[in-house]
């Protein structure tokens, strides 16, 4: 169904600027934009993309990073131009000034879609439950939550203890929001999202002041609403 939603924008808009989301969740959606692409139903030859987050330490060639996630799960299946692929660079000498960098080429060039997930801590990109928002793109500290959410991905080495992450501040400045929630373990988080109040200390809490947020959520993820 949300493929769908991405396929439909895609054809109406074809340079559209898309924020996209790594994990499990967004899979599915992927698998079905690239069939879609494999059908002749959609190109991405003139899309951007800006991917939320990356980890620090963690090459682009590194099979962990969420730059090689991206490329084998759905740019390397379509026919997206690496020069509109944009990623946060997590073994940049500078990482202020990368972060710095990347908020000005989103304000350059907006994000029309910004897809998420959510993390069982409620965090949204890797903005983490904390005192406050952050306004901009920066490098954040993972909690335990997320290690332990994480970890199950790094067989071998030993995942990252920190991130750079769109601020809370940069994913609201997207024209539209689509949040995905699937399984019972994001059920509280969507409860707190939801039904809670508006606090840092749950991040996707956050977006009931954003005025085009569309959230899918399976019964699982539902079951506490
Ligand atoms: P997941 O991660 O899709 O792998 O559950 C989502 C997130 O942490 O934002």
């Amino acid at each position: 169904m949300v493929g769908n939603i991405f396929i439909k924008a895609i054809n109406e808009k074809p340079n559209i600027v898309l924020g996209l989301a790594t994990g499990a969740t967004p899979l599915p959606t992927y698998c079905y934009i690239c069939n879609s692409y494999k059908k002749g139903k959609v190109s991405l030859k003139n899309v951007s993309t800006y991917n939320l987050d990356e980890y620090v330490n963690l090459g682009h060639h590194d099979k962990n990073s969420y730059y090689y996630f991206m490329h084998e799960n759905l740019f390397n299946q379509t026919d997206i131009q690496e020069r509109n692929i944009h990623f946060l660079n997590g073994n940049a000498k500078n990482v202020i000034k990368e972060c710095q960098k990347y908020d000005k080429k989103i304000e350059k060039k907006p994000i029309d879609i910004q897809l998420l997930g959510i993390g069982q801590n409620g965090h949204i990109g890797f903005n983490e439950p904390s005192q406050c928002f952050s306004k901009t793109t920066f490098k954040t500290k993972l909690t335990a939550s997320t290690i332990k959410a994480n970890s199950r991905y790094f067989s071998k080495s030993k995942m990252p203890r920190e991130a750079l992450t769109m601020g809370i501040g940069t994913i609201m400045k997207a024209q539209k929001i689509i949040l995905i929630a699937t399984g019972k373990k994001k059920a509280k988080a969507i409860k707190e999202m939801l039904k809670g109040q508006v606090t840092p200390r749950c991040p996707a809490s956050i977006l009931n002041f954003h005025s085009n947020v569309e959230v899918f959520l399976d019964k699982d993820a539902a079951s506490l609403l």
